[in-house]
């Protein structure tokens, strides 16, 4: 037994999964540039209070929390958007809007390991801030269905709803915003019954109980006919009305705009975070049965980190979880592999050569590996062949006096004897 290995819950990444990772990565900044979303870095640790705020009782219980050298309460994110509000309440609270804010990187929570659950896992992450438009909300559903496309991701499902109807009956009754979002963890955990059970020991009225029954039961994909059963289930409550109008603007703005999402309506759909005042939504495959990416807008949050009411909405997508889709789906990462030429020595004589060739070729952008094991021709091409390089150059001292070397295509194993001086000519048109 080695005597170190990963911490629980902790991965390694060799090449194949961290090129799978880099190229969906490349591909989420390729939306931010496309969409006009600036990148920032945040750091990694931030203090506690700030992560705890608003994350909700499930995450809050599951950061990794410590106290550092100078006895700072401080956790490692489980999320971006807490960081993002936190410069939206300071460094960045004067910056015109709307701010479009990209950001990628690790995250850590405490979950119990499992497929496709890690307590480090990565986000492409996308805040619009400054604007409580529809257009807004469109964007970022737009961008998650642009990404999901370019991935070549086949049946994403997206779960729509509003945290402003079911928060709209409850507030119409009086319940404080803590024993809210109780009943919308709840709701999360898709324990309705228990959120009746807390919503009566509440003490909210048998007529405001019947509603919530109705509410939590309603879904559909046909969104017109579900907002409509919403619209007339919650009639009597007016924030429940507002909030179901906007998402019916949200919705319709999306389908005049051509973007075409595979979805279902959930009035009773809740997420974990506590921070969510608007649309909210969750996108999945029917390979995995965890989310590939969650988000939605959140109002208040920005105001709670001292800064003014600046309305935002964002999502974050899944890294990790979106290679499993890949993997599951059979979609290969698309590489840039092109030519790789390893270059072999006969002997130690041509060695200065083989450097000066290797520079050569590497100023012309063409990736070079030196032998360096001192094996001999056959194996250092068995270990070519192994590693994919495209060609071999193998150089003799006989041959080099006559400034030559052997040229070998590795898949036709064909070689043949050529000028350095052509050489880059002859790889190029090899590749062609
Ligand atoms: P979230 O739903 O907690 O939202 O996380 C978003 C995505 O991160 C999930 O859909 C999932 O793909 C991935 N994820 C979460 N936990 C894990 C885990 N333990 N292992 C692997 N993947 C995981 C947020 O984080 C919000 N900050 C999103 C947001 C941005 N809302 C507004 N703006």
């Amino acid at each position: 037994m080695p005597e170190f290995q990963t911490v629980r819950g902790m991965r390694d990444f060799l090449a194949k999964e961290a090129a799978a990772m880099k190229y969906v990565e490349a591909l989420t900044r390729e939306l931010a540039r496309l969409y006009g979303f600036q990148e920032i870095i945040t750091p990694i640790m931030e203090s506690y209070e700030l992560l705890a705020a608003k994350s909700g009782e499930e995450i809050r219980q599951r950061m990794y929390t410590f106290e550092d050298l100078g006895g700072r309460k401080v956790a490692l994110r489980p999320e971006f958007t807490a960081s993002i509000a936190r410069l939206m309440a300071s460094t960045l609270r004067n910056e015109p809007k709307p701010l479009r804010l990209y950001c990628f990187g690790s995250l850590y929570r405490y979950d119990e390991p499992q497929f496709g659950r890690y307590r480090e896992f990565w986000q492409s992450n996308y805040e619009l801030i400054g604007t409580s438009r529809p257009e807004a909300d469109v964007e970022i559903l737009s961008l998650t269905n642009d990404l999901f496309q370019r991935i070549g991701l086949r049946d994403c499902h997206f779960k729509i709803g509003h945290v402003g109807i079911v928060k709209g009956i409850l507030s119409a009754e009086g319940m404080k915003e803590q024993s809210q979002n109780r009943v919308m963890q709840l709701l999360d955990k898709k324990q309705w019954n228990d959120a009746l059970t807390i919503a009566k020991k509440l003490k909210v009225s048998e007529k405001c109980l019947d509603t919530l029954k109705k509410v939590f039961e309603i879904k559909g994909e046909d969104s017109e006919k579900v907002l409509k059963e919403i619209k007339k289930t919650v009639k009597d409550h007016e924030k429940a009305v507002t909030a179901t109008e906007n998402l019916k603007e949200i919705l319709m703005l999306l389908q005049k705009g051509g973007v075409e999402l595979d979805m279902t309506i959930e009035a009773g759909f809740a997420r974990g975070l506590e921070y969510y005042t608007g649309i909210i939504y969750e996108v999945t495959v029917p390979e995995l049965d965890v989310s590939i990416a969650g988000g939605g807008r959140y109002d208040r949050l920005i105001e709670l980190f001292g800064g003014e009411p600046v309305p935002a909405v964002g999502i974050a997508h899944g890294i990790d979880r979106i290679t499993l889709a890949m993997e599951k789906q059979q979609i290969q990462p698309k590489t840039m592999l092109g030519m790789r030429v390893m270059i072999v020595s006969i002997g130690e004589e041509p060695r200065g050569e083989a450097l000066k060739i290797a520079s050569m070729l590497r100023n012309a952008g063409v990736p070079v590996e030196l032998e360096v094991m001192g094996r001999t021709v056959s194996r250092a091409l068995q270990d070519a062949d192994r590693k994919g390089a495209t060609h071999a150059i193998i150089l003799g001292p006989k041959e080099m006096e006559k400034q030559e070397v052997t040229l070998r295509d590795m898949k036709k194993r064909e070689q043949s004897t050529i000028k350095v001086q052509n050489l880059l000519e002859e790889i190029r048109k090899t590749q062609a």
